[in-house]
């Protein structure tokens, strides 16, 4: 085991800059005051590792890219310049694996390559499944490319670290991988919900799916409860909920009829075939964000004037702070790290939902206390206990307070 590759439990616990980080001075985590250790794979510029610090977590991540690195570094989160394909990890390394692999084969899922490249990692599954432990290069010959098998790496480091807790994601084409892997991580003792989430659901001003695998060894875990309603959902049982957070909210600014203008264009369906007949997805300011991608989108003024969306319109709707030190000499360099990055509001309602479980429960007879966003007026009960620890990060990114 590579003495870097494990993360302390007294590694410093200045892990971010302090306006990124509201809690960073105190540790969240186990009932003995430790803090949880996570290991971040395929960590990119740090949407997982942001949410980690938020929560007192110490965190390292494994990346291999030298621009995503960079602004790591700038955002002051520990990283290991490493291919996750070398990395070996043992028992006791961390508490937390999480992991965000690269998607580029199951982003086709409906094509030929997509389907074949899903029912070979399926197979490649079962080898897990059989208690296997096949090497990377093995795999890859079943699965006939190298960058579909990087998929299973998180499964082999939770098979080989037996961390406490698990918190993985991926575009939607990935929740039958994710299926399969609770298959087998259930036989090894974790509680797994895996399931599709909507990131407008918990606070984050744009729509973006993604297929999540959470799991604890803690007890029984159901899915993490959204804070906000979908953006259209004629069914939606949670009326009480708060509709979602606008872009208008999140970016500022007035909503004087301008409109998003997607740099992409809605699925085929029978009538409409090409991206051409589809058209744009526009989205009124009032709206949430339609998916951040690597790309920029436009600005539609309603006197038909086009602007293009800049990064700090990027990194806003992505729920990371305006000033998030983004790295990279050209503009896709940066826009494609933050198009890649999970949503930090997103990610830090999954990491504590996963967490909890393992957080000492309030005694019987313990107060509780109320907790409000000052912006959005967004409430929560907790304890006194986890004020110590830090005040949280409403779903809308604002630090809540006590309610007096
Ligand atoms: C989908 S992005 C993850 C984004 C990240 N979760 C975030 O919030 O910023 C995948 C990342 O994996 C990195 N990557 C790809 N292959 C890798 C490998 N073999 N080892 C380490 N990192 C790798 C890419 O450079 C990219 O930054």
């Amino acid at each position: 085991m590579p003495d870097d590759l494990s993360v302390p439990n007294d590694a410093p616990s200045e892990t971010c800059t302090p306006e990124l980080s509201p809690p960073s001075d105190i540790l969240t985590g186990y009932e003995d005051g430790s803090p949880v250790r996570a290991l971040d794979l395929f960590s990119g510029m740090g949407g997982w590792s942001l949410a980690a610090s938020r929560l007192g977590f110490k965190s390292s991540g494994v990346e291999i890219w030298d621009p995503a690195r960079e602004t790591r570094e700038a955002a002051g989160f520990p990283t290991v310049a490493r291919d996750v394909r070398d990395l070996i990890t043992s028992p006791g390394d961390f508490d937390l694996l999480i992991a965000s692999p690269p998607c580029q084969t199951f982003s086709t899922a409906g094509s030929g390559s997509g389907r074949k490249a899903l029912s070979a990692v399926l197979e490649g599954i079962d080898r897990f499944a059989a208690g296997e432990l096949p090497a990377y290069d093995e795999l890859t010959s079943i699965l006939g490319d190298e960058r579909t098998a990087l998929v299973l790496e998180p499964l082999r480091h939770a098979i080989t670290g037996e961390p406490d807790f698990l918190a993985w994601e991926q575009v939607p084409n990935v929740r039958p991988v994710w299926e399969a892997c609770a298959t087998v991580l259930s036989k090894l003792g974790y509680f797994v919900w895996t399931g599709n989430v909507s990131a407008e659901r918990f606070g984050v001003p744009q729509t973006r799916r993604r297929a999540v695998l959470l799991a604890t060894k803690a007890g029984p875990l159901g899915a993490p409860l959204p804070t906000h309603r979908a953006l259209r959902s004629s069914s939606d049982t949670l009326i009480d909920l708060p509709a979602p957070v606008s872009m208008a909210e999140a970016l500022g600014r007035d909503d004087d009829g301008t409109q998003q203008r997607s740099n992409y264009s809605g699925p085929p369906s029978a009538t409409k075939r090409t991206a051409a007949e589809r058209g744009r997805s526009m989205r009124a300011l009032s709206e949430p964000s339609v998916t951040i991608t690597g790309r920029s989108f436009q600005w539609e003024s309603p006197d038909g004037t086009r602007t293009r969306s800049t990064v700090r319109d990027a990194l806003l709707l992505q729920s990371f702070p305006e000033d998030f030190p983004v790295q990279g000499d050209r503009g896709d360099i940066v826009r494609l790290q933050i198009g890649n990055a999970v949503p930090p509001v997103l990610a830090e309602a999954l990491l504590r939902h996963v967490v909890a479980a393992k957080l000492p429960a309030p005694k019987q007879g313990t107060r509780m206390l109320k907790v409000i966003c000052p912006a959005d007026g967004y409430t929560i009960r907790t304890t006194n206990k986890w004020l110590q620890v830090g005040f949280p990060t409403c779903p809308c990114g604002t630090v809540m307070r006590r309610e007096i």
